[in-house]
């Protein structure tokens, strides 16, 4: 079995080099929906990530990972032939990647660059081969959002409050006295989520508003508004 190594030694053309007619032919596809693939995965940034695998066929030799979805020798990180526990580095190879034993690629302390797809093959023996794909998403923690109220002291009946959240997350939620919002017909949220209008205001809205903010690996809320209401 050949791994990418350097390209052509020795006048030789490495397999990497053929590819992808090579591959259409030598991929096996197996026929069932148990395909072959990177579990997608979202991380904090600096965190340690595993990216494991589905579906791993079995009689594996060895496995090679690539950033992106080309398989191609400018895209190659890193392989591991696994009966001689040999590992090679290709030039997209940071100083953070490992495949282990199971074909999985460990990236340490991962960065916002680090997001995209990343693609594996496994070398099976007899020559065939499986390719799978899977997606790495990096996040920063959410910063804590500011919630602004138009006005926190009025009349029931009377008064109609606007209440901003301040935030670049993806997904803004409302609590009210620490618990989520129900929303009334009096109640009108913004397409994004980040306004919520209260027209008229009414004496059961009087307590302490948040807004809360997530992104997939994290979230944060705002401090509490506290509304009040005369009547
Ligand atoms: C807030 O509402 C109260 C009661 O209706 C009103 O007297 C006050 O002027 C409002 N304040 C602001 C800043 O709009
Ligand atoms: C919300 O909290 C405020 C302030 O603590 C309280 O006066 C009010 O009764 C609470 N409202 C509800 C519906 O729990």
């Amino acid at each position: 079995m050949e791994f990418p190594a350097a390209p052509a030694r020795r006048g030789l053309v490495p397999w990497l080099g053929v590819l992808p007619s090579v591959f259409l032919l030598t991929l096996w596809i197996p026929p069932t929906t148990a395909r072959f693939a990177v579990v997608s995965t979202s991380a904090l940034e600096g965190q340690d990530v595993i990216l494991h695998t589905h579906n791993r066929p079995p009689n594996c030799a060895g496995f090679i990972w690539y950033r992106g979805d080309k398989t191609d020798y400018n895209h190659f990180i890193a392989s591991l032939t696994l009966h001689s526990r040999r590992s090679v580095r290709g030039p997209k190879y940071s100083g953070q990647e490992t495949v282990n034993l199971d074909g999985f690629l460990t990236i340490r302390k991962v960065t916002l660059k680090d997001t995209g797809t990343y693609t594996v093959i496994a070398v099976l023996e007899n020559s065939l081969r499986e390719i799978g794909c899977g997606q790495l998403d990096v996040y920063r923690p959410v910063s804590v959002p500011t919630l602004l109220a138009s006005n926190t002291t009025v009349t029931e009946n009377e008064d109609a409050v606007v209440m901003t959240c301040h935030t670049d997350a993806s997904s803004t939620n409302w609590l009210f006295n620490a618990t989520s919002l129900r929303l009334r017909k009096r109640m009108k949220l913004s397409q994004d989520h980040r306004t919520l209008t209260i027209d008229p205001v009414r004496r059961e809205d009087a307590g302490n508003y948040q807004c809360k903010v997530s992104n997939p690996v994290s979230s944060t809320e705002s401090a509490p508004v506290e509304l009040d209401v005369k009547y």
